[in-house]
């Protein structure tokens, strides 16, 4: 799985077991990321609906929500081989992201570069293409020079990135097959049909369309102008999400939930969130009875880093290391709610 700033990656489990106690069925991961939640939910036996805005959670969806039992794997893997022994060439991916910026060495980029070009000359269902796109992205991010976010890369190149990149078949997740979609969260919302909907949203001024503008492009391939040292695409600079402003994600949460219809939600936030827990209580209330669990831990790891500037030279301290996960659970059960958020103050 990729690197994923806010990914649930240790949340998962305590999500996945208070949602085990729900009596729902169907589910929507709204804001999927790298679709950990919904796979956890797959697992449960729900039908889960994966959204995000980003292209390559999509291809992720694809893969780990959407993919079933009728899914060739014996093709896959020998599709998966001939493009591990593909020669490398250069190409946009190279030029971009291993020589003008260093995200990747340049004898991974051009061995990605004749990868992706060959997965658009394959015929492929879109599960197929999903399933070959993970498994680049994956192999990509196993082999790349950052800390987690492609807002800037490594001074020195990361140990990692000297390993040649290697293609895996993604693992099948167990479960029903679900469905992706690639929405606006706020207009998916009024047109959900599931039992329960679990909400992510980004929490402050970070977008991960330009934190992870790499990946984007890698799906995407659409070789788009870029600016700056990042090389980002041009369009994330018009691309905003209203969760990313101050002033504006206040509005769209409560648009958000106010438009859901789900008898049950599972809202994830932090002490570090544009949405304080006081006021998303406030809008929660309005859906159902309330429970909270809080839960301990650390920071992303560029704040374990610290931070640098363009020499690499540390020149500044991170003011925390530690914050503070809430993990909201609202149904029209009040008992029940109770019961699953009881005994909260968790570490991670
Ligand atoms: C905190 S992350 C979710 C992480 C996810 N739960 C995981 O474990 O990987 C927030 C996600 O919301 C997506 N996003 C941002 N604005 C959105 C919008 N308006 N509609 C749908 N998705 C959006 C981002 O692309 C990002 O993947």
């Amino acid at each position: 799985m990729i690197k994923y700033i806010g990914s649930k990656r240790t949340l998962v489990p305590t999500i996945a077991s208070i949602v085990a106690q729900l009596p729902v069925r169907t589910a929507c991961d709204l804001f999927a990321g790298t679709t950990r939640v919904g796979q956890a939910f797959r697992r449960l036996g729900l039908e889960v609906h994966s959204n995000d805005l980003a292209t390559y959670s999509e291809a992720l969806g694809l893969t780990y929500v959407v993919a079933g039992a009728d899914v060739d794997r014996l093709r896959l893997a020998t599709l998966v081989a001939e493009l591990n022994a593909l020669p490398g060439r250069d190409g946009y991916f190279t030029e971009a992201f291993c020589r003008q910026a260093r995200y990747v060495q340049p004898e991974n980029g051009r061995r990605i570069d004749a990868i992706r070009d060959r997965i658009d000359e394959l015929v492929l269902t879109p599960v197929e293409r999903g399933i070959l796109l993970t498994a680049l992205l994956e192999a990509a991010d196993r082999v790349d020079s950052t800390t987690g976010v492609q807002m800037a890369y490594l001074k020195q190149w990361a140990p990692r990135s000297h390993a040649p990149l290697r293609l895996r078949l993604p693992d099948a997740v167990e479960g029903p097959p679900g469905r992706v979609t690639r929405l606006d969260a706020n207009l998916l919302a009024p047109q959900l049909d599931v039992d329960l909907v679990y909400l992510d949203p980004p929490y402050n001024h970070h977008a991960y369309f330009a934190n992870y503008h790499v990946w984007e492009t890698l799906v995407r391939w659409d070789a788009p102008e870029s600016y700056g040292i990042a090389n980002k695409r041009l369009d994330c600079r018009s691309r905003k999400s209203r969760f990313n402003a101050k002033r504006d994600a206040p509005a769209a949460l409560a648009e958000l939930i106010g438009s859901l219809r789900a008898p049950w939600l599972v809202v994830s936030a932090s002490d570090e969130s544009f949405h304080g827990a006081q006021r998303l209580h406030e809008l929660l209330v309005e859906h159902g009875h309330v429970g909270r669990i809080d839960i301990e831990g650390r920071r992303y790891v560029g704040a374990q880093i610290g931070i640098h500037n363009p020499a690499g030279e540390k020149v500044g301290k991170v003011s925390h290391l530690r914050n503070q996960e809430h993990l909201f659970v609202v149904g029209p059960d009040q008992e029940l709610v109770e019961a699953v958020t009881a005994g909260s103050g968790a570490l991670r």
